[in-house]
């Protein structure tokens, strides 16, 4: 009885430890296919095709002259805007330009942002102007996932809608 007694105590102490339950099966968590730190996400693998917003763009390290560039911008002037200009998308629009394009193109969309009276050789566009508000839609969507020379870009920044919205705002606050 004494000894039944004490085999079950011991069994009961091994049960507890990390020994008991640790060895060697508790290793999986470690093995398994993670992004650890100081790791980035693997490139996408050749063919792969965005799932969202049809974007087939040039590779962005690839340098182009701004006639290839206006070329490409023209060619994407079919793009139709799939979100309407309500009154909730020119809100969300006004907010988004004013995180990420007031700094140049300032309040006003005239260019005179903060950093927009910085710029030496060409200021950021007036957005009034005929030049960007002749543009269709799928022109300034161009511009805002590629950039242009001066001008960084937002495929990174801003999702899809984002920029949709983005423009909904521009069509309302900008031009006559
Ligand atoms: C760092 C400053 C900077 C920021 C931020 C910036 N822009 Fe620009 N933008 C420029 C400059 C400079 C140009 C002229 C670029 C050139 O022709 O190389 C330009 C040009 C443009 C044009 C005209 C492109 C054309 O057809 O030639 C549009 C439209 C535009 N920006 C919209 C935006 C919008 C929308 C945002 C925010 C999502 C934005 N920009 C953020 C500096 C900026």
């Amino acid at each position: 009885m004494k000894r039944t007694l004490c085999s079950i105590f011991i069994l009961l102490i091994l049960g507890q430890t990390t020994i008991a339950w640790g060895f060697p099966w508790n290793k999986d968590f470690v093995d398994q296919l993670a992004i650890k730190a100081q790791e980035s996400l693997a490139p996408p693998g050749p063919n792969s095709v965005p799932v969202e917003g049809g974007e087939s763009l040039p590779s962005l390290s690839a340098l182009i002259t701004e006639q290839e560039m206006d070329a490409l911008k023209d060619a994407a002037a079919v793009i139709q805007n799939p979100v309407p200009a309500n009154a909730e998308s020119v809100v969300l629009g006004e907010y988004l330009y004013q995180m990420n394009c007031w700094v140049c193109h300032g309040a006003q969309g005239d260019g005179e942002g903060p950093v927009g009276l910085k710029f030496a050789t060409k200021a950021p566009v007036d957005l009034n102007e005929d030049y960007t508000q002749d543009q269709t839609d799928g022109q300034i969507f161009f511009t805002i996932t590629r950039g242009r020379a001066l001008m960084p870009f937002y495929r990174d920044a801003l999702s899809v809608e984002e920029r949709w919205h983005v423009i909904n705002y521009l069509r309302q606050a900008f031009g006559s």
